[in-house]
């Protein structure tokens, strides 16, 4: 972990700004996954799109270290990891830079007086607006109810987004584009059925 991160971190904001087109010189495009877990889902998406600079953000040290290890033992050389909060990276993020943004399995946080310290807020989809690329896509899954409706909440308010899914398997579904998580294994186990939710920016 000490010899592999600091090779493929993002570096720190130069007046409060990241151009992550630096950090991929030559990729077509830039994705960028929120909170990775155990990083399943990127180690993937960068394995079939060799050409797609994939950014990630996970504040859990055993979910970088198990990333590390895939990005070793597949060979990836497309992927930049932020250990720490997303959020900063995210405000230093370029307006239209990104091409694709994932948030898979967010923290349910149950409570309600918790609830403001969920991912999913206007904050993001303020955010989100402003990083992606017009057409670009906005992935979300959940598999706790009360997340999706909160989340369907604040997207149908985020003008910028529209929801894609036009029959109910559009979001009960997994998309074939789109690999399980280890989060989503466990609440399947569980007997929780997933939501996977896609929008595209105007
Ligand atoms: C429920 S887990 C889901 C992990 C993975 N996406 C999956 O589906 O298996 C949520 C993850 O988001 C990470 N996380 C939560 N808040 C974060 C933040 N502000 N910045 C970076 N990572 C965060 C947590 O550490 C955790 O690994």
């Amino acid at each position: 972990m000490q010899e592999g991160l600091p090779k493929i971190s993002v570096p720190d904001a130069v007046e409060g700004l990241i151009d992550p087109a630096t950090l991929f010189p030559q990729a077509e495009d830039i994705w960028f996954e929120v909170g990775f877990g155990g990083g399943e889902h990127l180690a993937w998406q960068a394995g079939r799109h060799p050409t797609i600079g994939m950014i990630g953000a996970e504040s859990f040290v055993n979910g970088v270290s198990k990333l590390l290890t895939r990005i070793e033992d597949e060979n990836l050389n497309n992927i930049r990891i932020h250990h720490g909060d997303v959020r900063p990276l995210i405000e230093a993020l370029p307006a239209r830079s990104i091409g694709r943004l994932f948030v898979l399995h967010p923290d349910p946080w149950p409570k309600k007086r918790h609830h403001k310290r969920r991912m999913i807020s206007p904050w993001f989809f303020r955010e989100a607006a402003r990083v992606l690329k017009s057409g670009s896509e906005l992935r979300i899954a959940t598999d706790i109810a009360d997340y999706a409706r909160w989340t369907m909440m604040f997207a149908r308010q985020a003008v910028e987004f529209d929801w894609t899914a036009e029959k109910a398997d559009d979001w009960r579904v997994r998309p074939a584009d789109w690999p399980q998580t280890r989060y989503e294994a466990k609440a399947l186990h569980e007997g929780r059925a997933p939501v996977y939710l896609v929008f595209r920016r105007a």
